[in-house]
């Protein structure tokens, strides 16, 4: 059971495209496509083979690290484009994930001067305006499990203890620019617990912008639908994420686990985090639901799709036998 939270761009701006998904588990998994239908250039002219020449150039350095830029074309048609991998995934799967994303991004956007397209390993990116530096948080895409977080009194507290030291830690990485995982064993009177955490930013970040970026996602995964046990952020310019496994509850009277988001959603609490810096736009409201059905564990995932305006209503789709890799199963 996962859930998919996305918040767009401005509104109009950014229409979303597909949220179908490979079935195979070992392909990566699309999570979403962004296309801006609102600038879009012609078949056959020069931003279009700047474009798909851009693309095959990132195809050929998806071999060489976890993140790359590039830019093709003079003025007026000229493309600018990355792809950022997740620092945890190996070379072999985050070369894949690119070669899937630049073939997917091209075919899904035929026409559009920019796009963003999101996979749980990798995003890959084109615009016509150069970004590679600026700090942005849309389009941002959640997938979060519909099972909730284990010893749920403290895990806020966890949570916020946990991101607070990676994100701090994060700006003096030097293995992989600006990526920083742990894994803890959490061992507390309800019960112990596996907490999996990693904060990434994208390299063309200056530090300063990386953190201001995983604050903002971290308010954000910390308020937007409770307290999940596993949870993704990917924003264009930092990503987020989380898994927890239980290893032990007190009481081990019941062999099957609590109903997921039996609890009330915890409330925002503004003191833990840093607020959001003056970030041009405040994130929009969020739309909140909740599943009618307790969530099977045999493979059927519900997805819901929230975003931050009204344009274009709320989709709620539904689909058997995807495999996120953040689904505790
Ligand atoms: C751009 O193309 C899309 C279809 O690919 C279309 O829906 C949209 O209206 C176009 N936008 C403009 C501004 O022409
Ligand atoms: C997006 O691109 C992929 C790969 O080319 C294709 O399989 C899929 O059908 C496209 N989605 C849509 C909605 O066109
Ligand atoms: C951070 O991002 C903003 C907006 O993209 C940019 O203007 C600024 O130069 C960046 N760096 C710092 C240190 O604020
Ligand atoms: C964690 O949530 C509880 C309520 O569930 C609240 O009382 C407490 O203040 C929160 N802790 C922090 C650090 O936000
Ligand atoms: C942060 O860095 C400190 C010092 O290098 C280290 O002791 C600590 O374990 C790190 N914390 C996390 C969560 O990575
Ligand atoms: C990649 O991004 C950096 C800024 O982070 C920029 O200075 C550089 O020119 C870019 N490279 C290409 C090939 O566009």
């Amino acid at each position: 059971m996962a859930r998919i939270i996305i918040t767009l761009s401005t509104p109009l701006f950014f229409f979303l495209f597909s949220l179908l998904s490979h079935q195979t588990v070992s392909q990566p998994e699309h999570l979403t496509t962004f296309c801006n239908p609102s600038d879009n250039f012609t078949q056959t002219s020069s931003y279009e083979a700047n474009r798909d020449l851009l693309l095959s150039s990132l195809r050929v350095r998806s071999s060489l690290g976890t993140y790359s830029n590039a830019t093709a074309g003079r003025t007026p048609n000229t493309v600018h484009g990355m792809f950022l991998c997740r620092g945890d995934i190996t070379a072999t799967s985050c070369s894949d994930c690119v070669q899937t994303a630049t073939i997917e991004i091209a075919s899904n956007c035929s026409l559009n001067r920019a796009a963003v397209i999101y996979y749980d390993e990798c995003m890959v990116r084109y615009s016509s305006v150069a970004f590679f530096s600026v700090l942005e948080v849309r389009p941002s895409i959640v997938l979060y499990s519909l099972r909730s977080a284990p010893n749920l009194n403290t895990f806020n507290e966890t949570l916020a203890d946990k991101f607070n030291q990676l994100i701090l830690n994060v700006s003096s990485s030097s293995l992989v620019p600006y990526f920083v995982e742990d894994q803890e064993r959490v061992t507390q009177e309800e019960g112990s617990y596996e907490f999996e955490s990693m904060v990434q930013c994208s390299p063309g970040l200056d530090r300063l912008n990386c953190t201001v970026c995983l604050r903002f996602a971290l308010l954000r995964v910390s308020t937007c639908c409770g307290l999940p046990s596993s949870a993704l952020i990917f924003t264009p310019k930092c990503l987020l994420r989380y898994r927890t496994s239980a290893l032990s509850s007190p009481p081990p009277l019941s062999p099957s686990p609590p109903p997921p988001l039996s609890f009330p959603p915890a409330p925002p609490s503004p003191a833990l985090f840093f607020p959001p810096p003056a970030l041009s736009q405040p994130p929009p409201p969020l739309v909140f639901t909740r599943p009618q059905d307790v969530p099977s564990l045999c493979g059927t995932f519900s997805f819901n799709v929230i975003k931050g305006n009204e344009i274009f209503g709320r989709i709620a789709i539904t689909m058997t036998a995807l495999v996120f890799a953040l689904v505790n199963l």
